[in-house]
């Protein structure tokens, strides 16, 4: 999903980080038997079937993305109703073993980052977006997880991925 796309390189772009200790609730639900179709590196948390989001394609160009040259994201999909004010975006980011990033945002505050507004209509949306990722990105594992949710707590869309940015 676009949104996912989108916030994965937050992380990246941002330059304060706090360092928590990982518990075993962090322990991530990775399932690598619901890849995201496209080009790049995610997965779905679970069977994707019962997700309001359906996506049809996400892809990043260049795959994997490349520190400091322009990354652009393509992605489309369909919603099967329509996505209101209150729709909750859990994201988490970590470096190794270190959490970067663990919050859970307002989903309709951050689309804008993406050109989209809230409420979203149901049907087909696609979304194209172009990104700088910084150069001085640290080499290493990335693992994001972003879980997407109604005011209702009903799923969205769920996704994670794993990015290695080599030395
Ligand atoms: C979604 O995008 C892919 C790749 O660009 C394209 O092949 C596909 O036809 C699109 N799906 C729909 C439903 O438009």
């Amino acid at each position: 999903m676009k949104l996912l796309s989108t916030l994965l390189l937050t992380p990246l772009i941002a330059s304060a980080i706090s360092v928590n200790v990982p518990s075993s609730s962090d322990v991530s639900t990775y399932d690598a038997d619901f890849p995201v179709p496209g080009s790049q590196p995610l997965n779905f948390c679970k069977d994707p079937k019962d997700y309001i989001l359906e996506v049809h394609n996400v892809d990043l160009v260049p795959n994997p993305p490349v520190p400091g040259e322009k990354l652009t994201i393509k992605a489309n999909g369909t919603f099967s109703e329509e996505i209101e004010e209150g729709a909750t975006v859990f994201l988490q980011v970590r470096y190794g073993l270190i959490t970067l990033i663990k919050q859970n945002a307002d989903m309709c505050e951050q689309l804008p980052k993406i050109d989209i507004e809230c409420p979203i209509k149901k049907g087909y949306m696609e979304v194209f977006k172009e990104v700088n990722i910084p150069r001085q990105v640290p080499p290493g594992k990335y693992t994001v997880l972003a879980d997407v949710k109604t005011k209702d707590e009903r799923a969205i869309t769920c996704m994670e991925a794993t990015i290695v940015f080599p030395r």
